[in-house]
């Protein structure tokens, strides 16, 4: 199936006009209808571009037939400017798959290989994506926590600025994530204070000048879900995400691409414990349900007006 029987489009003019106007376009997980429906609806009622993230695990849990089927659902046409991708593919074949299947773009991510291995690994995902005009995104350096629920990795290397050009250029690659002290979770900082490595991305940007860079492990943990979850049975302590005007000063820096999974995972969570702790005798889950998508929904709305800049 080709993705442009969806209406799908691939990132590649989305990241170009990205970067020419100074905004990112925002990379929301999701894995079931209530998740794709309020990133979607979001996107619509602002007019922002929105790359639908599907990781591994994520595929497994929807089943590559539903999650076509709620696809094909949305009635897209190229206009509405949505890609389909895959979020840290692990090999050569999950890529393959992900295309077979309809997806408009990949990441693979042999970040936590060698150079060498790693830049080898993408060229061949680039090669045959590139018959299908899927788009392909890598990354180099590594960041820590949990990228897919089978791994978690404790340590983080920063991306060598000095690597950038000749990756790209092996590889042919279409973005490529950079390490600059961002990670994947809930849990991203001891402190307030701890900054993000803007001496690295403006290195990387001045080696890269016209090249879409992404941002993976940029929630920004919005503290009013951590206080719900918390007040409503959770135990959530310590969590800190990337703040916001650390992330507005990145998309000014070359970063077209944030993803964002864990805000909507909060934001999903805190509905639905707000809503049977104060609704004890109800058990129909549509109306819980409901709660964790509306609060999703306005996150998603929320962090495409005042981080991503991506609406109209
Ligand atoms: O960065 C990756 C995502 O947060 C995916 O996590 O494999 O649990 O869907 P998941
Ligand atoms: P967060 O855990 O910060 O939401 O990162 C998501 C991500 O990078 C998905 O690839
Ligand atoms: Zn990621």
């Amino acid at each position: 199936m080709d993705y442009k029987d969806f209406g799908l489009v691939n990132t590649k003019r989305m990241f170009a006009d990205a970067l020419k106007n100074h905004y990112a376009v925002p990379a929301f997980n999701f894995y079931n209808m209530e998740t794709l429906s309020a990133i979607i609806n979001a996107s619509r009622n602002t007019h922002s571009p929105v790359i639908l993230a599907v990781s591994e695990s994520a595929l497994k849990y929807m089943g590559p037939d539903l999650l076509r089927g709620m696809i094909w659902g949305l009635n897209l046409s190229p206009n509405d400017n949505i890609a389909l991708h895959l979020d840290h593919g692990s090999s050569f074949e999950s890529c393959v798959t992900a295309i077979k299947l309809g997806f408009s773009s990949v990441m693979i991510d042999g970040s936590k290989l060698p150079f060498d291995a790693n830049a080898d690994l993408v060229k061949t995902v680039t090669e045959f994506a590139h018959q299908y005009d899927v788009s392909v995104e890598a990354e180099l350096g590594t960041l820590s926590g949990i990228e897919d629920e089978n791994t978690q990795s404790t340590t983080s290397s920063y991306t060598n600025p000095d690597d950038v050009v000749n990756f790209v250029e092996r590889t042919n690659a279409d973005s490529l994530a950079i390490a600059i002290g961002t990670s994947h979770g809930a849990y991203k900082r001891k402190s307030d204070n701890e900054e993000l490595r803007f001496d690295i991305l403006a290195a990387v940007a001045k080696q890269l000048p016209d090249f879409p860079l992404v941002l993976h492990g940029a929630s920004s943990v919005p503290e009013h879900f951590i206080k719900t979850i918390n007040e409503f049975g959770g135990q959530l302590t310590n969590a800190r995400g990337i703040a916001p005007d650390q992330l507005r000063r990145a998309v000014q820096m070359n970063i077209c691409k944030i993803n964002v999974d864990s805000d909507s995972r909060l934001a999903f969570t805190a509905g639905v414990r707000q809503h049977l702790a104060q609704n004890p005798e109800n058990f129909n889950p549509r109306d819980y349900l409901a709660a964790g998508r509306k609060n999703i929904y306005e996150n998603c709305l929320d962090e495409i007006k005042n981080i991503m800049q991506s609406g109209k």
